[in-house]
């Protein structure tokens, strides 16, 4: 069977990609901070012989290389970077920007899958399925602007991502490898609630993995910023 690695398995959507990947018999690679703190994942790990745990800190490129030496060997079908932070709220309202706090929205959602594709490309090159997976959001997009106030940094940090994984389509297509920028839409996370929006549209963490999952499985070398609803996302 494939193997996908999830960054962020610990809770909210990463969790869920645990659960359906392997459901769907994958073997699946669940990194996390703390895996120590993750109750649910841990039970996962425990009911499915497939799902092994490892200790994967995405804003820290000692962990990520670590990681990267204990897996040698270990292709990869998917690499599916899931892992994200919103950072605090009131430290990126234009009359609050906070930088430490940008720089560090950025380590986590910006340099940490840039970070990952690097060090894992030879596990992904090795696959028969060659795929890299970020979990992007709307909110990165720079014509839709208006749909949800301030979040400079978690918008920024997402739109730059976007860019390093459309540079890195371009650079790896020859090598068969395929890039998927897909945003999950609004979901019921700890993330969506740490935003404050209260508003409609909000949907669970098992809808928008099946469609997401969907959307990997048909990924092609456009790397096109796909809604998990199939909707292209304007850039
Ligand atoms: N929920 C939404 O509506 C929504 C919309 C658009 C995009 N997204 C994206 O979806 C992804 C998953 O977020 P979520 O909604 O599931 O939120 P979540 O429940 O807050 O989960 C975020 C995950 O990222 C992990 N994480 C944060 N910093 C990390 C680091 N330095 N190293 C490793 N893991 C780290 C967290 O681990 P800890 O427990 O250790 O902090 C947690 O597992 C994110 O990339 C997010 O930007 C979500």
């Amino acid at each position: 069977m494939p193997t996908v690695l999830v960054t962020g398995a610990n809770r909210g959507l990463g969790l869920e990609f645990v659960r359906q990947y392997a459901e769907r018999g994958w073997r699946v690679i669940a990194t996390a901070r703390h895996p120590h703190g993750a109750p649910e994942l841990t039970a996962l790990a425990t009911t499915h012989p497939n799902v092994s745990i490892e200790t994967l800190d995405v804003g820290a490129g000692e962990s990520i290389r670590d990681l990267a030496r204990k897996l040698t060997e270990q292709a990869i079908d998917v690499l599916l970077n899931n892992a994200g932070w919103l950072g605090n709220r009131d430290k990126q309202s234009f009359a609050t920007l906070d930088y430490e706090t940008f720089e560090e929205v950025l380590r986590i959602n910006t340099f940490g899958p840039l970070a990952m594709a690097q060090a894992f490309m030879p596990h992904v090159l090795a696959s028969e399925q060659k795929k890299i997976v970020v979990i992007t959001s709307g909110l990165s997009s720079l014509t839709n602007t208006s749909r949800f106030g301030n979040l400079y940094f978690y918008r920024a940090s997402k739109a730059a991502v976007n860019m390093a994984m459309r540079t890195l389509q371009a650079e790896v297509r020859e090598q068969g490898v395929k890039i998927g920028i897909l945003a999950p839409g609004m979901v019921s996370t700890r993330l969506l609630h740490s935003s404050g929006y209260q508003g409609p549209g909000v949907i669970e963490a098992p809808q928008s993995v099946t469609a997401v999952i969907g959307h990997i499985e048909r990924l092609d070398q456009n790397a096109e910023m796909t809604l998990y609803t199939g909707e292209k996302i304007p850039w």
